[in-house]
């Protein structure tokens, strides 16, 4: 028996170290250890552990920076993020086990043996932790952060990302790629915007990991223990948001990386565009036949073929002789002209852009110094290195040249960036921000900062708001451009794809976002197209586009009934201008995005996140689109809480159910949300074109309060930044039975004399006051859409087409105007 004892004995021992030293010599998992030195200052902790160096910073009640690396961190730098840490009131405590960071907002635990994270409500709610045993480890150089996944958490955001609203069950990757024609569960695709947030128990977060490396995220996919984040090289680095709102999580998310600017009106208007429109005779065609057809419109994009041979900062003198004199005569039609650049420059002796490169130093190059060569568009190329800020600044001495042409808007493409092959090789070098670093870590901010170049060169240039257009992008892309969701299909599946990843790039901090209408490759039928047109309208950019040799998609391609729609929505969309305005100035104020995904104001509701409602979203606060295929004759629509109208006939839908609705071709389901306010204007061809002088304002009956702030400036300068605008809160107060006009702020006045209530809802006896103006109330008949029953033999699709509601016009004095109802 002892025997045998000491024999079990010796054959566990040597079990035991001899699977120690195989673990130790095999283990490629580095953990991150306990910690075992903490120096706190103020509002930061550092700390030291076994294998590990972090620190953890207080940015503001609400926001705590974590960043851990395996060597001593080093220079801090990040082309995302342009706040510092706000000076707050952060209590921070250590005992044996822990340290413990107290904010107003929330509470940081640090446990020391491992270090692991865990942040809670300040009711000791648990917001988010690590995953106990996994917490932070490294395999090689990539470094991940394990989360517990709670049971029921959702995960929504991450920017240009295929798949559902709902992320759980899946994993993406961050690395900028040329996806043409990409399917629609195709990861990665064109951006890296790593920001995401975590819905559970009644509590959400967010987490931006600012790490450039090709970055993953793991949230419960082929795993049922954790979510996690991490990065192919560089530090863990990442920011923890916690707010009650999503809203609010956005508005911390970008106050960390960044608001739009207000764009130019012009480009919010309508958009020409395909691969490509050329000569010259062909883009003044286009342009004339939207006016002779009456499709609003503000803006024709020339794609590459306007150059000579595809070289970048040229022009085909054939087929354009005289640009300036082509944009002088389509800004008085009311057109503006964006125009596409890529970033390869040829390599041709005697190409100025191509020599000014060489002579500048600006290319990426290979670690012998030669400049790195690919081939794309124009042939093989050499690619300006637009992480330094003097590739930067060449690129905006190339750019006046378009401002000399007359161009309003720079449209920045295959700056992922693209070659043929999509093979660029690691060793290529880039300044990185004066840090240097390899194509492995610049890669996902290269587009970012091509997209940066021309916005600040063009800005420049033309001493007003550029539009830029991005295909690729990094996190903070906002600040400097617009983007679309690159080369999608003339598919059912990729419309209703494309709304999702406009949702989910409003949620991840970027509010200008379009996708290719109709469809970039393939050709539409004709229902789709219909409806891809509408759902245009209610998108932030409006583009129509399409790819070489695919049939014509202009909206009167496809037939009478088709421009028809086409019009009625286009037309939708111009007088809606004053609303959508608005709803950007909100965006440049709190980084509230124009395409807000139900899961902002709806948060918590489940149903939401079901895949047969998931695509369903509010175009600002008050629309919300429902937006079925065009050929459905029938579609459920979840309505959340609180009550809704139906945009068309006023009809009113109570909250909190599923609906099953008719739908047709030539109607968008559209809602919208009670109490809301929405002011409209007068039906314009162009944004360059005045609509008459009176603002009208639809409120709608509800049992909320709300408010919309209205907004106007001068539409093109930057003097809005000092004080050139219009402002106007407009509130409504269910329990007082009181809409208000607040007193109006800013220094120029209206571009409306008049304000004209129409109220939705309120019955037609209603007894309507207004102190502070004269206002004479009538009943009137509203219809939105031009009657398109022509189409409908059968009259079944149109018949509700308007409706009956209160009205009232006042002059539009800057006092304090409160009307009781
Ligand atoms: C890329 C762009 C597409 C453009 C084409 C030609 O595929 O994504 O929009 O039309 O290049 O420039």
């Amino acid at each position: 028996m002892a025997k045998f004892l000491c024999r079990a004995l010796f054959v566990s021992f040597l079990a035991v170290s001899l699977g120690t030293a195989a673990d130790a010599q095999t283990n490629p998992v580095k953990s991150i250890g306990n910690v075992n030195n903490v120096q706190i200052n103020g509002q930061q902790v550092k700390l030291t552990t076994d294998n590990a160096h972090a620190e953890v910073t207080v940015y503001s009640p609400s926001v705590i920076r974590v960043r851990i690396d395996k060597q001593p961190l080093g220079r801090d730098f990040s082309f995302a993020v342009i706040a510092s840490p706000e000076k707050t009131k952060a209590n921070v405590t250590e005992s044996a086990n822990d340290v413990t960071v107290l904010t107003d907002s929330v509470k940081l635990i640090i446990y020391k043996k491992p270090f692991r994270t865990a942040f809670y409500t300040l009711d000791n709610k648990v917001i988010s932790e690590d995953e106990k045993g996994l917490t932070t480890s490294w395999v090689n150089e990539s470094v991940t952060t394990y989360k517990h996944m709670q049971p029921d958490e959702k995960f929504i955001g991450l920017g240009e990302k295929t798949g559902g609203l709902n992320r759980r069950g899946s994993g993406y990757t961050h690395w900028n790629s040329d996806t043409f024609g990409y399917r629609t569960d195709q990861d990665p695709i064109y951006s890296t915007i790593p920001f995401y947030m975590g819905v559970h128990d009644g509590l959400n977060y967010g987490i931006f990991l600012d790490n450039t490396y090709q970055s993953d995220f793991n949230f419960g996919a082929s795993n049922n223990r954790f979510s996690s984040f991490g990065a192919r090289g560089g530090e863990m680095n990442y920011y923890f948001i916690y707010h009650k709102k999503v809203a609010d999580i956005i508005t911390s998310y970008t106050w960390l990386t960044g608001r739009m600017k207000m764009p130019p009106l012009w480009s919010l208007g309508y958009q020409q565009n395909r691969y490509s429109y050329y000569p010259e005779t062909e883009v003044m065609r286009i342009a004339q036949t939207l006016r002779e057809k009456k499709i609003p419109a503000d803006g024709i994009t020339l794609d590459i073929h306007y150059m000579d041979k595809y070289k970048v900062f040229t022009w085909d003198k054939q087929r354009f002789p005289d640009p300036a004199k082509m944009n002088a005569k389509l800004k008085d039609m009311g057109f503006k002209l964006t125009v596409i650049v890529d970033p390869g420059v040829k390599v041709e002796p005697g190409y100025g852009v191509y020599e000014r490169g060489l002579k500048e130093n600006i290319f990426v190059k290979y670690p012998d110094s030669t400049n790195y060569t690919g081939e794309v568009w124009p042939g093989w190329c050499h690619f300006p290195d637009f992480t330094s800020d003097k590739a930067r600044a060449w690129w905006g001495t190339e750019i006046k040249k378009y401002a000399a042409d007359g161009i309003s808007g720079i449209w920045n493409d295959m700056n992922e960036f693209s070659t043929w092959g999509q093979k660029n090789p690691d060793n290529i070098l880039f300044n990185y921000a004066g840090l240097g670093a390899s194509h492995l870590q610049a890669r996902n901010v290269y587009g970012f900062n091509m997209a940066r170049a021309s916005f600040e060169g063009f800005k420049n240039a033309i001493g007003k708001r550029p539009f830029i257009l991005t295909r690729s992008g990094y996190a903070g892309l906002q600040r400097y451009t617009a983007i679309w969701t690159g080369d999608n299909r003339a598919e059912d599946d990729h419309m209703l794809l494309g709304v999702r990843l406009l949702s989910s790039l409003g949620l991840s901090g970027v509010p200008f976002t379009g996708m290719d209408i109709g469809g970039f490759t393939g050709n539409p039928s004709i229902p789709l197209f219909a409806r891809w047109m509408q759902i245009g309208a209610f998108s932030p950019y409006f583009r129509n586009h399409t790819a070489v040799n695919t049939k014509s998609a202009e909206p009167w391609a496809f037939g009478e009934e088709v421009l028809e729609i086409s019009r009625n929505y286009v037309n939708l969309r111009y007088r809606m201008l004053p609303y959508l305005y608005s709803t950007f100035y909100e965006a440049t104020q709190n980084g509230e995005p124009v395409v807000r995904s139900l899961a902002i104001d709806y948060t918590h509701d489940p149903k939401i996140y079901d895949t047969k409602f998931e695509n369903q979203y509010k175009f600002g606060s008050s629309l919300m689109i429902a937006p079925f295929i065009g050929s459905a004759n029938y579609g459920t629509v979840y309505f959340p809480g609180g009550d809704w109208y139906d945009l068309y006939n006023d009809e009113l839908i109570s909250g909190k159910q599923e609906k099953i609705m008719n739908v047709s071709m030539n109607k968008l389901p559209v809602y919208v949300k009670e109490s809301s306010i929405i002011p409209m204007q007068s039906l314009v061809q162009t944004t360059a074109e005045k609509p008459t002088d009176t603002l009208t304002v639809h409120i709608y009956k509800g049992n909320r309060n709300n408010s919309f702030v209205y907004y106007e400036d001068d539409g093109e300068s930057y003097s809005y930044e000092n004080g050139a605008f219009y402002k106007r809160t407009i509130s409504y107060n269910a329990a007082q039975k009181q809409i208000v006009f607040e007193k109006a702020e800013g220094s120029i006045s209206s571009k409306f004399k008049y304000l004209k209530l129409q109220l939705h809802g309120f019955g037609s006896n209603a007894n309507i006051k207004a102190s502070g103006a004269n206002g004479k109330v009538s009943t009137e008949f509203v219809s939105l859409l031009t009657p398109i029953s022509k189409f409908d033999p059968q009259g079944t699709a149109n018949q509700a087409e308007g409706h009956n509601v209160q009205s009232m016009i006042i002059s539009n004095s800057n006092n304090r105007v409160v009307i009781n109802y």
